[in-house]
Order: C-alpha cells, then structure tokens, then sequence
C-alpha cells in the first residue's frame, strides 16, 4: 500500500432481487468482501461495509408479469430472502438495504438532475423495438425471431445463441416480442447518453497510468474496453418500473438499472450515516474498494467513475475493484433461469450449523484468477480432510489433553525448548504471509497459511509428544500444552476473518476475549491459569449420504431442465399413404424377457403375436427390468426382415418412444387387446 488511508469503505456489488443468492454470487463477491472488512475491523481500522438488493431493472418486471404479481411483490420477496441468508451466512454488513426506498431514489434521482443541469448528458433520438400488445418499448434481449446468419428461429435480439452470432433487434427476420409473441415495429423514442467517449482520455489515465497494481484480469478488461474505444451510453430507458426519469416530459422513462444501482452505494451509506456519509466518499483519506464478478467490471472501473467525474463535488473513484471471475457447479455453469445452484438458504436449511464449511470451501476454491468448479465431492473431502482432520483434531487435542492433565486451565510454562521456539517462529512467518495475502485481496492464499498455523500445531504435538512426557516430567508437559494453548488462540486470531462462527466458539472455549489481528503471532495470547471451557467439536464428518442427497437433486434439476428445453424434431419428408401401410404394426403380448448375455443394452423377448411366437432383441434394457415387461403388450413392426443381433434372430423390432432425456418409453395399447391386432 503506497498510500496511508484513514478509512475504508467496502462496497459488494448489490444483488438483482429476482432470484436467491448462490454459492457463485458467495465465492465472487460476499465472502471475500465480509473477509476483508473483517480483518480491517480486527486490526482496528475504519471501515463501512455496504450491501443491499438492486431492485429495478427489466429481467424483474419479467418475473413479475410471468407469475401475474407486480414487481415491488417479486422484490419484496428475494429482498427479504437474500438478506436474511447473508446475515445467516456471517456476511457483515453494516447496512444492507435496498434501491426501492425512498433515500435511494431521491438520492439517483438528484444525480440524474445534477448532470442534466450541468449538461452532462447528450439526447439521442433513435428506434427502437416497439411491442404494440404490451404498449411497451423491448430491451433487445426481449425480441425473438430468425437468425439472418443460421436460420435459428429462436435468435436473441442482442444475440444468436445457436451460432453464437452478436445481433441487433432489427437483424432479426421476423422479430417478435418474447412477452406477448406480437410482432415487434420500430418506435421513435429519445434518451439521455452520458458520453463517455468525453471521459476516455480521464479514465485511461487513472486506471491505465495510476492503477498497475489492479488485478490482471480487472486491468486487461479495462484496457481492452478503452483501446476499443469508448461510446455514449443511453442512462434511461422507457420502462415504468424504476427511479422515475426527473426531467419534465420524460413520463414513462426510468433511469436505467445500471445507472442507480451503482448509485446505491451511496444512498445506503447516506441511510446509515445521515450526518457523516459524505466524509466516507469525498474525503482523499477515505478509500472505496468494490467487490464485484467479472461481469460488472465495465460498469464500476468505467461507467461509474464516468458518472463521479461528472458529477464532481469531491466524490472519490474506487481504489481498487478486485473483480472475481465466475465459480462453476459441478462442471456446468451456474445458472438461476436453469436452477443450477447451490442457494444460499437451502444450503443452510439443509446444513444447520455449518456456515463456516461453505466459508472455508468458497475461499479455498475461489475463483481469484480464473474460473472455478464447486463440486460436493470437493466440499465433502475439504470439510472431512482439512476441517475435521487438520483444524479441528488439533484444537481437541490440545483442549483434551490440556483437560485431562490440568483440569482444564492453563498450565503455567517454564522456559522454552528450541521446539517451542521454532514453532513459533513458523507461526510468525505464516502470519506475516497472511497478513500480506489479506492486504493484497489474495484470500485463497490469505486462507492456506491460516490452515498452516493449525498444521504447525498438529507437527507440534506430534514432535513434543505431551501424552508420552507426562509420565516423567510434568514441568514440560506444562509448558507443551501453555504454548498449544497459544496456538490454539493464534487459530482463533487467524480464522476469525474466514470461520467467524468457529473462531468465535474457539475462543470462547479458551476464554479468549475479543480477537485483535495485532495478537497474531503472539506466544501469550492467554495467560496462565486461565480456566478452559468443556472441549467441544468445531467440524464433524459429513457423510457420503449427505452428499449423496445433494447429488441426487442436482440431477434431479438436469432432468427437469432437459424436459423444459425439450424441442420435438422437425417434421420427416412426407411418406405416401400405400408406402405406410405396408408396414404391419401390431400388438403382440410379451411370454418371456431376459437380458441379452453379454450385451448391456439389449433384450429378448418372447413374443406372442397372435399367429405363432416370434423372438425379437431390443435394445432397451437400460430402460427396464425384464420381468417387468412380462405379461404387457407391446406394438412390433411385424414384416421387417430378419436381423441377427448377438447371435440372436430378431424377428421385428418393438416400438418405443425416446424421451427428452435419451431414455426409452416401450409403445403399447392404452387397453388390452387381442394378440396380432394390427395398428392402423
Ligand atoms: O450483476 C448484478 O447482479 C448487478 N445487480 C450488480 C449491481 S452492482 C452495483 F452497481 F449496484
Ligand atoms: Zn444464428
């Protein structure tokens, strides 16, 4: 850090309140964020933390309308679960508010007024996708039609997902509007574009020339959105759900979500500090570090700023935005439209107690520098092989054995061997090494040498042996446990940014008060005599059922979303009727099935075809259990010539149906039939 700062203020990008938070928005943005104002608050800063829901913009008028509710219903709703799973989750917030009160859009809305006043702003006139059956103008996501490059006839007005193409709403042949499926036309409307081509040369300067030390993938996004040259961007939209545009004649024209969301970083600290807000954003000695995913990177190193800058009046521009990439779910892309997620407050329904294992498994697999997978086998073997098996053994075995040879208080100690000494000379290396790590926004690192101070403790015991010692020579065995002691409150020092729950429930074990990061590295944290609590288990083993039963919903969650995305095949070229009807399709009644040796996709049945018995092989056994299909009628295309399959002469070929999921469904009559009643 080159510069001394008086204070801190932390921002984490706000949550759009159509939908829960997960386990991505958690390892990107709330737990490195709640870690680092947790570790300036121990080391006795000032600091101001700052959430909230970001309550406008069109995906959750979408919502709305879909489930026939208005739109302050659906953020009522996420508002209230979103906050209350963080503050379940440890999330620290100072405040966590919302952009629909009052503050907020007095707040956006003087922001808007001052730059329209101070012509800031340019006024465009363009067209735009009208839907005339919703009377509504469409952001180009909401516009369907045919792709002009692949011929899909479910393109994106902003993109072709089948060939990956970047569209406009007016390439799309026949554009349609995805709300009411009304043909969309073009309408004239105007808008207020804050120019940021005028901004470019400040921007380049500040972030290019003053901010080396950002992230890498945080500055290489900035460079390249700058070296492509900046344009006006529009800040309102004809939308009526959001911070009414405060200009006289803009009736139906809101400002655009990205233009008051940003905003609320302010409004939520005026609404905490109505009298004390602005030293926290315009004094030089304050910092603001935003956490944010990689994909608000634009909007908070360029569009923001831009908006500061025009504004003026002494508002600071982030020191430093360290941006996330994005965390994957078992391989696949988390998704809230597709429920591929871990949420937040199903986790801690489903996991009761166990905040601080997600905490520690997002940080230990945070995806800092590049993309990252969470899978349950991964959080089963970090809690089962690093929580239970290396943290938590080594504090039981100091808190059991400090108990069984001196009743639970803390031994007074003689003088230190080399052993205890170079323990703790360790220790003071891996805190240095964190200490630097947390300073420098790198938590996975900052997380690692935390583990290594209770790895110390554990080689500690290891070598010093207490158990064997007591029997000749109590002295040292005081001494042992004294400085296992010490290590333990080191562990209750360290993790507190990370495991607050178990760095709380630690400490109060050991009758720590309240952890200061200056304690850390210290080898007398707690003083002799010190009476210990009952040792309790800070990690218990999670079982293979547990993860198991999240597994199962998950692929659970992939079926359905295969039925939901199911798209029926293109109709075949037509058949002459003569042609079809020479195909003899009948029902016959299965007299015996049985698994084809050797062969896992295959059946062979036994068929009575109402002329004679007639084997034929199909290959679903996948699908069923033989037996199962004993007794059941089944249609079979009757004259198809013989076929040899393993060694077996199949006479015809049973009819199935094949789901959406690849799976086989065995066609056969609703009703019983006669055996060999044709289908016609
Ligand atoms: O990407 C998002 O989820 C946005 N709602 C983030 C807004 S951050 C800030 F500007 F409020
Ligand atoms: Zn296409």
């Amino acid at each position: 850090m080159e510069k001394k700062f008086k204070r801190t203020l932390i921002t984490s990008a706000l949550p759009y309140a159509n939908g829960p938070v997960h386990i991505g928005h958690l390892a990107g943005v709330y737990v490195p964020a709640d870690i680092y104002a947790r570790f300036l608050r121990m080391r006795g800063e000032e600091v101001l933390f700052i959430g909230g829901s970001d309550e406008h913009g069109v995906p959750i008028t979408i919502k709305a309308r879909k489930e026939g509710v208005t739109p302050q219903d659906i953020v009522d709703r996420y508002h209230k679960i979103i906050k209350d799973s963080m503050e379940g989750l440890g999330i620290s917030f100072d405040i966590y508010s919302r952009t629909t009160s009052d503050i907020h859009s007095a707040t956006a809305s003087e922001f808007f007024r001052r730059l329209y006043d101070n012509g800031r702003f340019e006024v465009q006139t363009s067209l735009q996708p009208y839907d005339e059956e919703a009377r509504q103008f469409l952001a180009d996501r909401y516009v369907v039609g045919t792709c002009p490059h692949c011929g899909s006839d479910r393109a994106y007005g902003d993109q072709c997902e089948a060939c990956g193409t970047s569209l406009n709403a007016t390439d799309l042949i026949n554009p349609r509007s995805s709300l009411t499926s009304a043909p969309v036309t073009m309408r004239e409307t105007t808008h207020w574009y804050l120019p940021l081509d005028k901004w470019e040369g400040k921007l380049r300067e500040w972030i290019l020339e003053g901010h080396k030390e950002w992230k890498t993938n945080v500055y290489g996004q900035c460079k390249s959105w700058l070296d492509l040259g900046l344009q006006p961007r529009a800040v309102s939209r004809d939308l009526d759900w959001g911070v009414p545009v405060p200009v006289e004649g803009a009736e139906g024209k809101v400002l655009y979500v990205w233009f008051d969301a940003p905003i609320g970083y302010i409004s939520n600290t005026k609404e905490l500090l109505p009298d004390s807000w602005e030293k926290w954003w315009k004094d030089p000695e304050s910092r603001v570090i935003n956490f944010i995913g990689k994909d608000n990177i634009v909007f908070h190193c360029i569009v923001f700023p831009a908006m500061l800058m025009a504004y003026g009046d002494n508002f600071q521009l982030p020191d430093n935005v360290p941006a996330n990439e994005f965390l994957n779910l078992e391989g696949d892309k988390i998704s809230t439209s597709r429920n591929w997620a871990v949420w937040l407050h199903e986790y801690l329904a489903d996991f009761p107690g166990k905040q601080d294992v997600l905490r520690y498994v997002l940080t230990a697999n945070a995806p800092e520098t590049k993309d990252n997978d969470f899978t349950w086998a991964d959080f089963q073997a970090r809690n089962n092989n690093e929580l239970v098996a290396v943290l938590g053994n080594f504090v039981n075995r100091a808190m059991m054995l400090t108990h069984k040879y001196f009743e639970g208080k803390v031994p007074e100690r003689g003088e230190l061997a080399e052993t205890d000494i170079a323990a703790f000379r360790e220790i003071n290396a891996a805190a240095d090494r964190l200490t630097s790590a947390l300073e420098t926004f790198h938590f996975r690192e900052g997380l690692k040498e935390a583990m290594e101070i209770a790895r110390i403790g554990n080689r500690y015991l290891q070598e010093t042996e207490p158990w064997k010692v007591s029997k000749t020579d109590m002295d040292r065995t005081a001494t042992i446990l004294n400085i296992a002691m010490q290590i333990c409150a080191n562990i209750a020092v360290a993790f507190k940014p990370f495991l607050p729950f178990t760095a709380d429930k630690l400490a109060l074990m050991i009758g720590l008060g309240e952890q200061t990061w200056d304690q850390l590295g210290s080898d007398n944290i707690i003083p002799a005599g010190q009476q210990l609590a009952k040792p309790e288990l800070l990690f218990e083993k999670i079982d293979d059922a547990t993860i198991q039963a999240q597994l199962d919903r998950l692929a659970r969650i992939k079926e359905e979303n295969k039925i939901k995305n199911f798209k029926a095949a293109p109709q075949a070229p037509d058949v002459d009727f003569d042609t079809f009807m020479k195909a003899d399709i009948r029902v016959g009644t299965v007299l015996e099935c049985r698994k084809v040796p050797k062969a896992d996709k295959l059946l062979q049945f036994l068929i009575d075809d109402g002329l004679e018995k007639r084997t034929i092989v199909s290959g679903i056994a996948k699908y069923y259990a033989p037996e199962d299909l004993v007794g059941k009628q089944v249609c079979f295309i009757a004259n198809l010539p013989v076929r040899k399959l393993r060694g077996i002469e199949s006479q015809g070929m049973i009819l199935s149906a094949e789901n959406a999921d690849g799976s086989l469904v065995v066609i056969g009559p609703t009703a019983p039939v006669v055996p060999g009643a044709q289908v016609k």
